[in-house]
C-alpha cells in the first residue's frame, strides 16, 4: 500500500489521538469526523499515541483499557482499516528510535519555548519529567517517518507541527533530502465546538464543569441534558451574530450536524424560543453520534476483530517507517548489523 501511495504520488496524511480516555464533540466535530471523508483522497496514517501520554502519570489498567477504546472510537468514527493504516504507538518501535535521532537535533532552548511544555509543567510541578520536555520530538519523529505532507491539528498543537517542519529542515539542510516539510490541515468542514456552559472557551473534557463538555459516547438524556442547560443570552432570537457567542457556538454545532446553513437555521427558528432551539440542537446531535455508539459498543464487543485490525496496522506502519528509519541511520553514519 505504501508503494502504491508513492507511485500515484497520493499525498500522506498523519494524524495522532492521545488515549485519555473521553473524546469529546470537539475532537469529533472538529477533527474526527471529517477524516473518514479523506481517506479516498489521501493516504492516511492515525495513530493512538500511548507513548504521549505517559508523559502525565498513567493507571496502567486504565490507559489499557483508554488505548483500546480511543482505537475502537477511531474506527466507528469511519476510519476504515482496510483504507488506512490505523495503529497503536506502542507497537511501532521506529517512533522511539528516529525520536532519540531528533532529539539530537533540537535545541534546548526551542524546547523550552513550547507553550504546552510550559503550561503542562506550570500545571505538574511535581513531575516535570524529560518525556514531557521532549514531547515535540517525538510528535515530529510520527509525522517525519511516514513523510507526511499534511497533518490536521488543532491550534494547540500548531507550535508542535512548526517544530516538526523546522526540525526536518535543519536535518535536511544537512544531510541533503531525507524528509517532507509537513503542513497543517483544517478541513474545509471542520467545526470549532465551544463550551457549553463558557463558548469563548473550547470544548475540553478537562472543564471542571461536566455539563460543559459532551462526550462522544454520552448517553442520549445526558446530551439532552446537557444541551438544555448550555450557556446563551437574552435575547431569544437564534441568529448567528457577534456578541451572541453562545447562540453561535449552537447553531455551528447544529449547522455542522445537519448540513444545514446559518441563514436556513436562523428561518427555521423564526418565532422560536432559545428552549426548543436547544432540543433540536441536542436531537441533532444524538441522531449524529447514535452510530457511532452503537458501533463503538459493537466493537467493543468483538475484540479478536480489534487485535487483527491493529496488529495489521502497526505491520504496515512499521514497514513504510523503517524505510525512513534506514535512510537516517545511513545518513548519519549508523550502518546495519
Ligand atoms: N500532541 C497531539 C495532541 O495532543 C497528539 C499527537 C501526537 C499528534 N503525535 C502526533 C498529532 C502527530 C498530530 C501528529 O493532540
Amino acid at each position: 500500500m505504501a508503494e502504491a501511495a508513492q507511485s500515484t504520488r497520493k499525498k500522506i496524511i498523519f494524524s495522532g489521538i492521545q488515549p485519555t480516555g473521553t473524546f469529546t464533540l470537539g475532537n469529533y466535530l472538529g477533527a474526527v469526523k471529517n477524516w473518514g471523508p479523506l481517506q479516498d483522497e489521501y493516504f492516511c496514517y492515525y495513530s493512538i499515541v500511548n507513548m504521549h501520554a505517559i508523559t502525565v502519570r498513567q493507571d496502567p489498567k486504565l490507559l489499557r483499557e483508554n488505548t483500546l477504546a480511543a482505537y475502537a472510537l477511531l474506527l466507528a468514527c469511519g476510519i476504515d482499516p482496510q483504507k488506512s493504516v490505523a495503529f497503536i504507538q506502542s507497537h511501532v518501535k521506529t517512533h522511539a528510535e528516529l525520536s532519540w535521532v531528533l532529539s539530537c537535533f533540537c535545541q534546548f532552548g526551542e524546547l523550552s519555548r513550547m507553550t504546552q511544555f510550559k503550561d503542562k509543567s506550570a500545571k505538574h510541578p511535581e513531575d516535570i519529567n524529560a518525556g514531557l520536555f521532549t514531547y515535540p520530538v517525538l510528535m515530529a519523529a510520527d509525522i517525519l517517518l511516514y513523510q507526511a505532507d499534511l497533518v490536521p491539528v488543532g491550534i494547540d498543537q500548531k507550535q508542535h507541527l512548526e517544530l516538526a517542519r523546522n526540525v526536518a529542515q535543519r536535518f535536511n539542510s544537512v544531510y541533503g533530502n531525507t524528509f517532507t516539510l509537513p503542513d497543517g490541515y483544517i478541513p474545509k468542514l471542520a467545526a470549532k465546538v465551544m463550551s457549553l456552559q463558557d463558548p469563548t472557551k473550547k470544548m475540553s473534557k478537562s472543564d471542571e464543569n461536566p455539563k460543559a463538555c459532551i462526550a462522544i459516547l454520552d448517553k442520549p438524556e445526558t446530551i439532552i441534558k446537557k444541551f438544555k442547560s448550555a450557556v446563551t443570552d437574552s435575547e431569544a432570537v437564534v441568529a448567528y451574530r457577534e456578541g451572541k457567542d453562545g447562540i453561535n457556538n449552537l447553531m455551528s454545532i447544529y449547522s455542522a450536524v445537519t448540513g444545514k446553513g446559518f441563514e436556513e437555521i436562523e428561518q427555521e427558528f423564526v418565532g422560536k424560543g432559545y428552549g426548543d432551539f436547544k432540543v433540536a440542537v441536542g436531537e441533532a446531535v444524538v441522531d449524529e453520534l447514535r452510530p457511532v455508539r452503537e458501533r463503538f459498543d459493537e466493537l467493543m464487543k468483538n475484540k479478536d476483530y480489534l487485535e487483527t485490525c491493529y496488529r495489521e496496522g502497526a505491520a504496515k506502519a512499521e514497514a513504510f517507517s523503517q524505510r525512513t528509519l534506514d535512510k537516517v541511520h545511513k545518513k548519519i553514519g549508523f550502518f546495519a548489523k
